[in-house]
């Protein structure tokens, strides 16, 4: 069933779970993740990045999640805008039916970031869209953007993390519904040199700054060694990959007010270790079915392995529950003037 992340975000809040958001490209991940959804009872956002909206062509992209809609009713599902930029890509995904949206302006100063976010506010909650913004800086892709490598990141990450007296008052100011932070996550495949803690401090801090607002994980991939392994066996070239322990996104989700984790690069590594198999140990193979379809039981593997770790397992129905008792009408936004 189609809705936005508040029925999602409200029971995850309480009840020490977190949702997964997942990245969706093409039929085939979409698929998979929708199928371990339906599996494992349990809601999911499938998230759109800009990219993914070029690479796919959003038409394409919506009539398949369409058709996730309509062949899993009891999967609460929630359409996202993946690291929004810019106004017009926010009408633009609200006109295409998204029922979320994130602006993401933490790579501007802190007034800027505001003003672009109020501004996103305003347009998307008159369309009965919710809103995710970020403040702080992660590491893996953001850092690019102010010009620092990835090791100067990791060296000085504290001065990078969501600071929780900003949050306050960026959270009085723009009426957000969620509030992406950065404790130490990164984005990709090569996230850390060493090993990393989440600063769950923080999170606790932007708690007491920020009560009852729900807060999002990006750059929440764990990289598991075993399909690093795998896509170097076959022929990958991939040293030196780390991700975030699975144990500590669990403690985020459980104990701490993280409702919204956002994973892509583990998705990417299962169905790439997948078809690099396939092609290393069939070489004659040529038929797209023979390498996509494993490709697509691995993302479902992979998904059903998350949300279990997330704890969002089981949790569709109360969510569908809490969604009609809202009286909440399905969002009326697909194709709405904005
Ligand atoms: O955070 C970024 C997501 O992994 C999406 O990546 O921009 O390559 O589609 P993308
Ligand atoms: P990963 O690269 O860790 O999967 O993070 C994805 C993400 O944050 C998408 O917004
Ligand atoms: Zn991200």
């Amino acid at each position: 069933m189609l809705m936005t992340t508040k029925p999602m975000f409200d029971l995850a809040y309480a009840g020490g779970f977190g949702v997964g958001a997942f990245n969706v490209n093409n039929m085939e991940i979409t698929q998979g993740i929708i199928e371990a959804c339906a599996k494992e009872k349990s809601p999911c956002i499938l998230q759109i990045s800009k990219g993914a909206r070029k690479y796919a062509n959003i038409r394409f992209l919506r009539r398949i999640i369409d058709a996730c809609v309509e062949e899993y009713p009891n999967v609460p599902i929630a359409i996202h805008c993946d690291h929004g930029d810019t106004l017009d890509l926010i009408k633009a995904c609200i006109a295409d039916g998204y029922t979320s949206v994130m602006i993401d302006g933490s790579h501007h100063d802190f007034e800027h970031n505001i003003k672009l976010t109020a501004d996103a506010v305003k347009i998307a909650h008159a369309a009965g869209v919710v809103v995710e913004a970020e403040l702080g800086m992660l590491g893996g892709i953001e850092e690019d953007v102010v010009g620092l490598d990835a090791h100067e990141y990791e060296k000085n990450v504290e001065k990078f993390l969501t600071d929780p007296e900003q949050a306050r008052d960026f959270y009085a100011r723009t009426n957000i519904d969620s509030l992406a932070v950065a404790i130490g996550t990164s984005h990709g495949a090569f996230k850390f040199k060493h090993e990393p803690k989440l600063a769950f401090d923080r999170i606790e801090k932007i708690m007491k700054t920020c009560p009852g607002l729900p807060l999002v994980m990006h750059g929440s991939s764990s990289v598991p060694k075993e399909f690093i392994d795998l896509i170097n066996k076959h022929g990958g070239n991939m040293p030196g990959t780390m991700g975030v322990p699975e144990e500590q996104i669990a403690k985020a989700v459980r104990q701490y007010g993280v409702c919204k984790v956002n994973i892509d690069t583990d998705l990417r590594l299962a169905m790439t270790a997948k078809i690099r198999e396939v092609f290393a140990t069939k070489p004659t193979e040529f038929d797209p079915r023979n390498y996509l379809g494993p490709a697509r039981d691995a993302i479902v593997t992979m998904v059903q392995r998350k949300l279990q770790m997330l704890n969002s397992a089981g949790k569709a129905d109360a969510i569908i529950a809490h969604w009609k008792k809202q009286g909440e009408p399905m969002p009326e936004v697909y194709g709405a003037k904005v």
